[in-house]
């Protein structure tokens, strides 16, 4: 499921202001479904077949993983991959080390799974992911009964010793993370019993919403006092299917606010993913005064069309930020284009994403000529009204989402912005170059 894409080949690129971006925006599949529903295709029977899958690193280190673990998956020439399960509980030890790349969604819902197979099995990342926290996941893993040893901090890679007797627990979310929460969902697959999981601040619901699909015995319900509370019936077979995956709302943010940004601008992205889980940035740009219509289509999907806005600033309530975790980087450069001050807060999650995105995006946005303040857990963007100089050459730390936002912020500003590694768009979204020059954008070597 290799993919020859532009963007490897050239490390050092910038953007420039080229007139108007007019068109239909091509958006890959979701990252976090496709994850997900190879992973679940991988524990089902039979052959599930995937319409629309990311075809991207992270989601090739992840079916690379789960092709070691035994499952059975081939890409055809026409898009679609299929996907032979082993069933609940039949994945087999792998004879090598995993290596998740980038992908810490895959990493982590892995070392879900692997915590409750009675074998051993060890989980490596790139240097970015080997960077990045784990201590969170193997605590409730350890507590249904598997070893997991990683190294200090709770870095990668980790050994994980998968326990042969599971044991059923009762988990509270203590941070708002879908990762984690479905960590111990999908431990509890191969689980004797109820699993729970009480999760208080709604996070991305894709793992339930693909368990049910697939047949697993999940409940949900929802309390008042303690939020949404999650019941799986462990050793319940999964029953292979037919998925059609939608455009990632996360990638789809790249061209939406680059036409919100660039005078004259109208860009279509259709067939998006809807879920009042993922919606925090459209309902926060429609805030700053960004003029987006949405409209639901079929399938629970929507189109959405955005259009040249004046920006004004504004205050984001932490409680949205779950609602919106990975599209912090690309609202900031909104944000830098508004009119007056965005005071992002509850960030602390930020830190620990695919760069400390905190610092990444400040030190971006300041060598392209935007002052900006990190107040504990908070993130304030100073706006005035219209783009910036720009003229920096931004960091991106290994991090594609840093690497997205600033070339669509070079293609409002007077002068070119410049990314110093491009290689790293290839996580999510290899055919972004082509999708920016597609709407009309200038994007060329340093
Ligand atoms: C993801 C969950 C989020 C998000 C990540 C994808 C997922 O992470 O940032 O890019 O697919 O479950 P957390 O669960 O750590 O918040």
């Amino acid at each position: 499921m290799d993919n020859p894409d532009k963007s490897k080949k050239l490390k050092c690129l910038s953007t420039e202001s080229n007139g108007p971006l007019i068109g239909h925006a091509t958006i890959p599949g979701d990252k976090s479904i496709s994850h997900r529903a190879l992973i679940l295709g991988s524990m089902a029977l039979g052959e599930t077949t995937l319409h629309g899958l990311l075809d991207a690193d992270d989601i090739n280190s992840t079916a690379k993983a789960l092709v070691c673990l035994g499952a059975r998956i081939n890409k055809e020439s026409n898009g679609i991959v299929r996907v032979n399960g082993r069933g609940v509980g039949g994945l087999s030890e792998p004879s090598d080390i995993l290596d998740l790349g980038n992908a810490g969604t895959g990493a982590r819902l892995l070392m879900g799974i692997l915590a409750t197979h009675d074998f051993i099995s060890i989980i490596n990342g790139d240097q970015s992911l080997r960077q990045r926290p784990m201590a969170h996941i193997v605590k409730p893993l350890e507590q249904m009964g598997a070893q997991i040893h990683t190294r200090d901090g709770g870095r990668l890679p980790a050994t994980i010793i998968g326990t042969n007797n599971p044991i059923p627990i009762s988990y509270h979310l203590p941070i708002p993370s879908a990762q984690l929460k479905s960590a111990v969902i999908l431990a509890g697959l191969n689980t004797p019993g109820r699993t729970r999981v009480i999760e208080p601040a709604a996070t991305r619901d894709h793992t339930e919403q693909l368990l049910r699909r697939f047949g697993a015995k999940i409940q949900i319900t929802v309390s008042e006092d303690e939020g949404k509370i999650i019941d799986l019936i462990g050793l319940t077979e999964l029953q292979a299917q037919e998925l059609f995956i939608p455009a990632d709302p996360s990638s789809a943010a790249f061209p939406i606010v680059a036409a919100l940004l660039v005078p004259g601008s109208k860009v279509t992205v259709s067939n998006v993913a809807h879920s009042p889980t993922r919606s925090g940035l459209f309902e926060t740009l429609v805030d700053m005064g960004a003029k987006i219509d949405i409209t639901r289509s079929e399938n629970s999907t929507v189109d959405i069309t955005a259009e040249f806005s004046t920006l004004h600033g504004a205050d984001i309530p932490a409680e949205r930020a779950p609602r919106m975790i990975d599209e912090y980087p690309i609202l900031a450069i909104a944000a830098s284009c508004a009119q007056g001050s965005t005071i992002m807060r509850g960030l602390s999650e930020l830190k620990v994403k695919e760069s400390n995105r905190l610092n990444t995006i400040a030190e971006g946005l300041n060598a392209c000529g935007v002052e900006t303040e990190i107040l504990k857990d908070s993130l304030v963007v100073h706006g005035k009204g219209g783009p910036p100089s720009g003229g920096g050459v931004v960091h991106t730390h290994h991090d594609h989402r840093i690497a997205m936002s600033f070339l669509v912020l070079g293609l409002a500003t007077p002068k070119p912005v410049a990314i110093d590694d491009s290689s790293v768009i290839a996580t999510s979204f290899p055919g972004f170059i082509d999708m920016i020059e597609e709407l009309g954008g200038s994007i060329g070597p340093k």
